[in-house]
């Protein structure tokens, strides 16, 4: 990829039992979200054994994939949801610079089809310029259920509206570090 987004399939997998669960808990979030009416994630904040697990998992495999870091003192272990449907959806480029070092979306449950947009022109420092980029600029990238998206905080993107009548559920997790964001990313070469 021109970008650098590292891709895990099948990162956790769910059983639709406990995916309908999953989904009810976090329905019950949304419903109570106390959040500006223009944000378009919700923190979690069931105690669920779940959300821990998945989090600790990310850790992890973020560590496989850049090595040792060092965590922020304003690092957050805290999962949030983005969750939208055919009629109930805001897409919306923006990156995580403000935030986060690491970038990470799990895709608890998609559409087939459904997608996620990249711009490949986002600078590694000053995002403040322009977030909505020219069309040949965009990549479209094809989801899959229980994948795994990592990126870097500097990366604009969008998540693109559903492509069918599921409701679509990413948990988006953060770490910052005391690295920066090159420093980590450049070792991906
Ligand atoms: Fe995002």
């Amino acid at each position: 990829m021109l970008i650098k987004v590292v891709s895990i399939k099948n990162f956790y997998k769910v059983n639709p039992i406990r995916k309908a669960w999953l989904k009810q808990i976090i329905d019950t979030d949304y419903r109570n979200k106390d959040q500006p009416p223009d944000s378009y994630s919700f923190p979690i904040n069931s105690e669920s054994i779940f959300f821990k697990d998945l989090y600790a998992k990310y850790m992890i495999v973020t560590r496989e994939i850049f090595g040792d870091y060092n965590l922020a003192v304003d690092h957050n272990d805290g999962v949030w949801c983005y969750r939208s449907e055919l009629n109930d959806y805001k897409s919306v480029w923006h990156d995580h610079t403000n935030t986060s070092t690491i970038n990470g979306v799990y895709y608890l449950q998609i559409n087939e089809g459904d997608t996620i947009s990249f711009n490949k022109e986002s600078k590694k420092k000053n995002n403040s310029s322009k977030k909505i980029p020219d069309s040949s600029d965009i990549i479209k990238y094809k989801l899959e259920e229980s994948e795994l998206l990592i990126m870097p905080n500097y990366l604009i993107h969008k998540p693109d509206p559903p492509t069918g009548n599921k409701v679509r559920y990413c948990l988006n997790m953060e770490i910052t570090t005391k690295e920066t964001v090159n420093e980590l990313f450049d070792r991906l070469n």
